[in-house]
């Protein structure tokens, strides 16, 4: 059998930060559009700052370079590459993170973000029947205050979002610290999602869980320190979005082959591949795909099983997501994978 082509084959992106798909040659054109001085000479220099030795490193620069983004067309055009380049690997449903409160904080309104990504969305759900939603991730390392505020704001909008999420900074800012947050977003009837365990410990995972009720855990890759946890996991068939080339740029793991995702999956853990923040850590999705495949000898199966695990963990309608897996089997039919 020849190798089977990991871009082509159908599957769910559930963990991708809207922000962290701009690229340095976007980054440049909306500084200039916008007259906003970047910090950085040319579109080299910016890329040649992607060296980084741990999150905090990346979120300083992810944080300066964003600040181009300020009008509704900047985030329409931002999503409009994001699902180009996402299609061109495969995704047929995307659940989209946002920040808002980084963009709020310098004058832009809540509406023109949601307005933007949700209009990207709609053109290509009409143009290449790609779906989706959007879910507001509050900043940990700012107040609760900070992500209420942002979340009275959300509530006015609530039929632009599918749910939230935590994000930003996590050592030191625990899961249960955003409890009332939470509370509030789920009682407006919003799925709940939360980064844990990517540098913090697996007990952040287990929080997230009890306290936040989370339905999936975005990274979760500490959870292989308490076997206990990784056994719930699989039990209770909770899906994390691991995002395996941001781990390896941040320093989370020493290198692919080390990367706790075969461990988890060996473990009956519905493990799902992301991008994270693409434009930062050399690859999107079906890059990912491909690396993982490398580096962890995925066999055709496999790949085939991470992208089911995505489907079933989205937020999607039923009718959608039996429609995707099948989408999936064709792949595998046409792609000659044996089924067992
Ligand atoms: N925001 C954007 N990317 C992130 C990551 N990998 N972890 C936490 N917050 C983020
Ligand atoms: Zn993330």
């Amino acid at each position: 059998m020849t190798e089977p082509d990991l871009f082509s084959l159908p599957k769910a992106e559930l963990h991708l930060h809207i922000e962290g798909t701009l690229e340095p040659g976007l980054a440049f054109e909306l500084a200039d559009r916008n007259r906003i001085p970047l910090p950085f000479e040319s579109v080299d220099h910016l890329a040649s700052q992607y060296d980084f030795t741990n999150l905090q490193s990346f979120l300083d620069l992810y944080y300066a370079t964003m600040n181009v983004l300020r009008t509704e067309d900047d985030f329409a055009e931002l999503t409009r590459r994001y699902l180009k380049r996402a299609t061109e690997q495969g995704v047929r449903h995307a659940e989209i993170f946002f920040d808002p409160q980084a963009h709020v904080a310098r004058g832009v309104p809540f509406e023109a973000i949601v307005d933007g990504i949700g209009a990207a969305l709609a053109e290509a759900a009409r143009d290449q029947d790609v779906s989706g939603g959007l879910i507001l991730c509050f900043l940990r390392d700012h107040s609760v205050d900070s992500a209420q505020n942002i979340l009275t704001a959300a509530l006015d909008r609530v039929d632009s979002l599918i749910g939230v999420g935590l994000d930003s900074a996590e050592v030191g800012y625990p899961p249960s610290l955003f409890a009332a947050v939470f509370d509030r977003a789920r009682a407006a009837g919003l799925h709940a999602v939360a980064h844990a365990g990517e540098e913090g410990p697996a007990s952040y995972i287990s929080q997230a869980l009890d306290v936040l009720q989370a339905e999936r855990i975005d990274h979760g890759i500490r959870a292989v320190d308490d076997p206990r946890l990784v056994e719930f996991l699989a039990e209770e068939e909770i899906a994390l979005t691991v995002c395996p080339l941001s781990n390896v740029r941040l320093r989370a793991v020493p290198d692919l082959a080390a990367h706790p995702l075969r461990a988890l999956m060996d473990a009956g853990v519905r493990v799902t591949i992301n991008s994270d923040d693409p434009a930062y850590f050399g690859g999107y999705i079906g890059d990912n795909f491909v690396a993982v495949s490398d580096a962890l000898g995925l066999t055709a199966l496999e790949a085939m099983r991470l992208a089911q695990n995505s489907v079933e963990a989205a937020f999607a309608p039923l009718d959608r997501k039996v429609a995707l897996l099948h989408e999936i089997d064709g792949w595998a039919k046409q792609a000659g994978v044996p089924l067992t």
